[in-house]
């Protein structure tokens, strides 16, 4: 009790006490150490962009993860099987919440965008309304019309949902429709059997067979689970007197996850878990998207050659004022979107790999962190910007925060060494990289 009126007293973020092995945590914290499943930090990032105080905002292009969704078909297996086996342990004390736990996670809500999701995209939508008026302004035509403006989803309901969500988040206002002043904008889905520039790792046949299908992809994360997790597997089987394996351990996580983004709670499946056990999780996660959509392999920093090659031709035709390029341009897709895109650039790179055996301090102190580059709606922007007619820069900006370019000499980077940097890269060829 000592402990637990401390923990009350203290600052409770930093203070994760177990009394009889229940653990309670700030649910602000653990959002921000869920890996892939962490939630939009909409709350910490910028009510606003102020860099057109600086700059005119010529141009906008976003890439933007889905929001915040329901358990994928994995997960939502995995969520159902670890409650029927934590309801048979007789150790009802170490599970409070379990009598009355409501299981929402249901097969055919899997996959879906939730209403966390939804608010996540239309918030940005909106911040973006807020902080570039006059590009949107420019955008608009014959006040029924977005002339100057692209949409494109993977073909999945979540990312067109977002795209909607988003959408309205940025026209409202602009329209006739409602209160709300709504305004609907076009919106245009890949084939999911021709789509190179977002659901990218369904198109790259070569990808599939180095990497997905591939024994070593796992290996780091598998090695590291065996060596992390085995403990918190023994402590669980301990207590609560059922056979607890490292891959239950994994299933708790993710129900501690979905707990936290659809019932905010910290009550149920994470109070099973220490924050030291999350941080371990969090990590083994990171281990698995690093070695399957990052620089764990090389031919993942090669796979959004298509995707950054259509990004830089449109930068290209708003730098030179090409007639009629689009103004504000949004590309819908997944983690591995997000992810490819940023190791393609080479942005959050860690300078040694990572691998299971990693230091406690070199865990911690790691660049790669889905938690923070990869959470739910995560997004890539580029801005191209203008200062006068012949002085333009592009800046990029990961979840809207801005990030440096590695050789340019500022966060808004010179357009000339922009162009000069990729250059390179972009002679590219998305056929022969993904063809084996
Ligand atoms: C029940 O679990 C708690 C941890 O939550 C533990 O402290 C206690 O010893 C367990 N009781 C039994 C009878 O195993
Ligand atoms: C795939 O899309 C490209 C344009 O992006 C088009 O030229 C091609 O015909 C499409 N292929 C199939 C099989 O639909
Ligand atoms: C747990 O595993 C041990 C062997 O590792 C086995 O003897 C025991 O029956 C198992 N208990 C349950 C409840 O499955
Ligand atoms: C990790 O393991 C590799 C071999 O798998 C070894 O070369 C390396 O020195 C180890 N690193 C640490 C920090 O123990
Ligand atoms: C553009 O602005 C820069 C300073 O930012 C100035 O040095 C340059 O002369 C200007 N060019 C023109 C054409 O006005």
């Amino acid at each position: 009790m000592k402990i637990l009126s401390l923990c009350l007293f203290v600052i409770i973020q930093w203070c994760a006490a177990s009394v009889l092995g229940i653990y309670h945590h700030d649910i602000d914290w653990i959002r921000q150490h869920l890996a892939s499943k962490s939630p939009y930090p909409t709350t910490r990032v910028p009510s606003v962009d102020t860099i057109t105080k600086s700059y005119s905002l010529e141009q906008l292009q976003l890439v933007i993860r889905h929001g915040t969704r329901y358990p994928s078909d994995g997960d939502t297996k995995d969520i159902a099987d670890i409650l029927a086996l934590l309801q048979t342990s007789k150790n009802t004390s170490a599970l409070p919440w379990l009598k009355s736990y409501q299981n929402i996670y249901t097969p055919e809500r899997s996959g879906m965008l939730s209403g966390l999701g939804q608010s996540e995209e239309y918030l940005h939508g909106r911040r973006v309304a807020r902080s570039f008026p006059e590009l949107i302004d420019a955008v608009m035509d014959n006040g029924d019309l977005a002339l100057r403006f692209s949409s494109y989803t993977s073909s999945s309901e979540r990312t067109a949902q977002s795209a909607m969500a988003f959408q309205l988040g940025v026209f409202q206002g602009r329209g006739q429709l409602s209160k709300a002043k709504q305004f609907v904008t076009p919106i245009l889905t890949y084939a999911r059997d021709n789509d190179t520039l977002i659901a990218i790792d369904d198109n790259c046949p070569a990808w599939r067979a180095q990497v997905h299908d591939n024994d070593a992809t796992d290996l780091q994360a598998d090695q590291y689970r065996l060596l992390a997790e085995t403990s918190i597997a023994d402590r669980l089987t301990m207590d609560l007197g059922i056979n607890i394996t490292t891959k239950d351990v994994d299933s708790i996580y993710t129900g501690c996850a979905f707990d936290v983004t659809h019932h905010d709670t910290v009550d149920t499946f994470c109070s099973l878990l220490s924050r030291e056990d999350i941080l371990t999780l969090e990590f083994r996660e990171d281990l698995s998207y690093y070695y399957k959509y990052s620089y764990g392999n090389k031919l993942n920093s090669k796979v959004a050659c298509a995707l950054v090659q259509d990004l830089v031709k449109e930068i290209e035709a708003a730098a030179e004022d090409k007639d009629g390029y689009d103004k504000l341009s949004l590309k819908f897709g997944h983690t591995q979107t997000v992810l490819f895109l940023q190791t393609f650039l080479g942005l959050h790179q860690d300078p040694e790999p990572l691998v299971a055996n990693l230091s406690k301090s070199a865990i911690d102190n790691r660049i790669f962190r889905t938690s923070k580059i990869a959470t739910f709606a995560s997004n890539v922007a580029f801005q191209m910007l203008r200062k006068n007619k012949s002085d333009k820069f592009v800046r990029i900006l990961v979840s809207e925060t801005p990030v440096k370019l590695t050789g340019c000499s500022d966060e808004v980077c010179p357009y000339e060494q922009f162009k000069a940097i990729l250059e390179p890269l972009l002679k590219c060829d998305i056929q022969e990289i993904c063809n084996e």
